[in-house]
């Protein structure tokens, strides 16, 4: 929609009515959610839903129903003017920022939890994550009605769950996933990396990547038994990053993540590390 400059829209029944018209304009219309704090792997979801939409909708809004208490929900960084720019320099038209006190006021009791999926992995460490995240988009896919909603590679059980209930709610939307984006040494881009405060947490963080990298590398050689993958992985962590506490270097089947003992073509290898103080995620298709 060339001619469309970049809306910002606040609330939430201005944000329903323009969806309506767009829709009632025959116009495909594109979601990206997003928490804010905008780097260049969410402007490739903008680009990505661009593609084949119409009218792209970006939201910002830091949902604290997925944070623990114990989470990093106050000190997320937010960035609202700048995420503004560069969401139109990505080509986005709208902007919905929506109010927490309007997403959840005080009376808000219902939420949206996909089980099994959301059990594993991240859902293990993370408990209740997954069913804030689910319940957040189906609000945003309420209310914005979008025909194609577009999630990065980066978080894929996230994108797994949220594929899930897109499913079983029925919803006619296109569920697109891109591919991660990474900085030019390899490290995943992630709101999170700003926490990588010094230069040694940062050079220590490309630990993640380069255990994928090995990972791809031992398949490619031949290499299929989960677990003696994950040995060589646990120890290329630990020779770069010798404080890394690892969370799981998991094997997962891509969509219905059911674990994997020996690697196939839609295997995921996925890990979670804390080092220097910041938990990280990262993941593979190792064929
Ligand atoms: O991936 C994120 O940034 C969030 O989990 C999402 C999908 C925007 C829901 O709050």
């Amino acid at each position: 929609m060339a001619s469309m400059k970049t809306q910002i829209v606040r609330s939430v029944s201005q944000m329903q009515k323009l969806s309506r018209i767009l829709a009632a304009k025959g116009k495909r219309i594109g979601i990206v959610p997003t928490m804010g704090f905008l780097h260049e792997g969410h402007l490739s979801l903008i680009r990505s839903a661009k593609k084949s939409c119409d009218v792209v909708v970006v939201t910002i809004f830091v949902n604290p129903a997925q944070f623990a208490p114990n989470e990093d929900f106050a000190k997320y960084p937010r960035d609202e003017k700048g995420d503004i720019a560069k969401i139109k320099s990505a080509g986005g038209d709208i902007v919905f920022i929506p109010k927490a006190s309007e997403i959840y006021p005080r009376s808000f009791q219902t939420y949206v939890s996909v089980e099994k999926l959301s059990e594993i992995l991240e859902g293990t460490v993370r408990p209740g994550h997954f069913r804030g995240v689910a319940t957040i988009v189906a609000k945003l896919f309420n209310i914005v009605r979008p025909d194609v909603a577009v999630f990065g590679m980066k978080d894929f059980q996230q994108a797994a769950v949220l594929r899930q209930m897109t499913l079983d709610l029925s919803y006619p939307i296109k569920f697109i996933v891109a591919p991660t984006v990474r900085e030019k040494d390899g490290l995943a881009m992630s709101s999170r990396n700003k926490y990588l405060q010094t230069p040694q947490a940062r050079n220590e963080a490309l630990c993640l990547y380069r255990a994928l990298r090995e990972a791809k590398k031992l398949v490619t050689g031949g290499m299929t038994k989960s677990e003696d993958i994950r040995k060589v992985m646990t120890g290329r962590i630990r020779t770069i990053c010798p404080s890394a506490e690892i969370d799981y270097i998991a094997f997962n089947d891509f969509k219905t993540l059911d674990t994997m003992s020996s690697v196939t073509s839609n295997t995921v290898c996925s890990l979670a590390v804390r080092l220097h103080g910041v938990r990280l995620i990262d993941n593979m298709r190792l064929k």
